[in-house]
């Protein structure tokens, strides 16, 4: 198969946001107890942290990590996870039937973040709760001293204050699943309320909103109107959340799944301008992908599971071959709409749908969908650049004219970097791409990587990494004209850096600089 795709260094969509590269920790199965946390491991520093998973965090370099949950917040008494850990209570946690012992909470969770070398993107809880406990969780975080909760702070040995700026109000308040769903007006009037007091206290931080569960919500759409109809002028961000299963077994139908995503982007941004429109508002109300992923694999398994116990094994997904491809498509949307979403959270980070995953007492090791997720990370940061893809399209079941190459480019003009991320989602053919690179001259075709596999259901385990990463050799770049040859159902990274001689700023960049 034969393609061809332009590039041109003036084609902008938008300054990437790091944000969207980052992450979930709930409290939920396996992901903070014997996953992030480990007291007695081997690896695990003096506060019960698991270096190993802290490395690989590292290894991902993801800026924030959304926290506490997802569906657990909306049950949640944050005071139960803060003072001495001998006192805390054991609650029974509704939203995932388990017992919580509230071991780590907010002050454990910043310290581990600060070792993660991330922020936290807190939740706060707008189920059971309201705007009460919203601000005290925000004074107890974000206030220097000299008031009730920041005082209770220092007194529990955190002297400085955490400096949270990213806050969710709520987690998926339209489910039928949520402890205490409400209404779109019951949650928008209590969202606007929270809104107001969190930032009066801390006006530097920043609010999301919570948009629909899903696109297929009974309520889409109007949910999003109505909410942002009461909080537009107090909030930053409308949130989206999306997961995919290959539940028929239908691969083509699979790989196109990204489209929709980028459906659903558009459509919530095109809400957001037209509540805009109608509050004659200076405004612009931004998307906060929070939670997106492959989920669905751990569904069996997880009906045999117990109730009320302690991290129990749960949604622990084994990613598949093309689970990694679609995730990469995913990555590739929340760049090309990188105009509006400013934040996005891969759900989750360790055990629970993850890219890591831990054995208790033993090791830490890197799912399929790890090495989409760090490439686009590491090499895709900077301004996105639209790349028009000129080649063959298919049909699937519920999609049409999907392109057989998903694409796009990230810029970064300081490091002297271009990287084109490309899904070839041909399963039987290579694609032979040429491409018109236009404005980049003086760069150099650095490296070619890709992740393929012929078996599409090859997974990756403790012992075996059958789904990594490969460097090509054979792609050429002269004179803007680029030659690859894009394996069958591949991930790709082409890196192109501009050479030293024509980059004054060559020699200024710092250490560890990925590009
Ligand atoms: O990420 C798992 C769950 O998916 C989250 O708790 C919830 O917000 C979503 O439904």
């Amino acid at each position: 198969m034969k393609g061809k795709i332009t590039i041109h260094r003036e084609f902008s969509i938008g300054e990437v946001d790091k944000r969207i590269y980052g992450s979930f920790i709930e409290h939920l199965g396996r992901a903070v107890y014997q996953g992030i946390y480990e007291p007695g491991h081997l690896q695990s520093d003096e506060l019960g942290f698991r270096k190993d998973v802290l490395e690989l965090v590292r290894e991902l370099d993801v800026p924030i990590v959304r926290y506490p949950g997802g569906n657990f917040v909306s049950g949640y008494n944050w005071e139960d996870g803060i003072g001495p850990v001998d006192k805390r209570p054991t609650r029974m946690d509704l939203a995932w039937m388990t017992l919580e012992p509230n071991r780590i909470g907010l002050n454990e969770f910043a310290e581990w973040a600060r070792r993660a070398n991330t922020e936290v993107m807190m939740a706060v809880n707008l189920g059971t709760r309201g705007p009460e406990a919203a601000r005290n969780i925000l004074e107890y975080s974000n206030i220097s001293q000299g008031t009730y909760w920041s005082d209770l702070r220092r007194s529990h040995g955190y002297e400085k204050p955490h400096g949270i700026k990213l806050w969710c109000l709520g987690n998926e308040m339209d489910g039928p699943w949520q402890i205490c769903r409400r209404t779109a007006e019951e949650y928008g009037r209590a969202a606007c309320e929270a809104a107001k007091l969190m930032k009066w206290t801390d006006p530097s931080i920043e609010l999301v909103a919570c948009g629909s569960s899903n696109a297929r919500m009974p309520t889409f759409g109007s949910w999003e109107e109505t909410v942002l109809d009461h909080t537009y002028e107090h909030i930053d961000y409308v949130s989206l959340h999306i997961y995919f299963a290959n539940t028929e077994g239908d691969t083509p139908n699979f790989l196109g799944r990204s489209l929709e995503m980028d459906s659903f982007i558009k459509t919530v941004a095109g809400i957001c301008d037209y509540v805009k429109a109608r509050k004659r508002s200076r405004k612009q109300v931004n998307l906060s992908f929070d939670e997106w992923n492959v989920w669905f694999h751990s569904r069996d398994q997880d009906k045999e599971i117990p109730q009320w116990i302690e991290a129990p094994p749960r949604l622990e997904d084994i990613y598949t071959m093309e689970d990694a491809l679609v995730v990469g498509c995913m990555l590739i949307t929340l760049l090309k709409n990188a105009d509006r979403v400013k934040a996005a959270c891969i759900a989750q980070l360790v055990n629970v749908i993850a890219p890591i995953m831990t054995e208790p007492g033993g090791t830490a090791w890197r799912q399929t969908i790890f090495y989409p997720f760090m490439h686009a990370s590491r090499y895709g940061r900077g301004t996105a650049l639209q790349v028009i893809f000129t080649g063959g399209k298919y049909d699937s079941k519920e999609y049409t004219d999907i392109p057989y190459l998903e694409t796009v480019a990230v810029h970064h003009e300081e490091g002297g970097a271009l990287s084109i991320f490309a899904v070839n989602r041909n399963l039987e053919e290579a694609l032979d791409l040429e491409g018109e690179i236009l404005g980049f001259e003086g760069y150099r075709l650095i490296e070619h990587i890709t992740l393929n596999n012929l078996d599409l259901k090859a997974v990756n385990s403790a012992r075996c990494q059958n789904v990594k990463p490969a460097v090509l050799t054979g792609g050429s770049f002269d004179n803007g004209k680029l030659s690859v040859r894009l394996p069958p159902a591949s991930w790709n990274v082409l890196r192109l850096k501009q050479t030293a001689s024509t980059n004054p700023r060559r020699g200024q960049e710092q250490s560890g600089q990925p590009f």
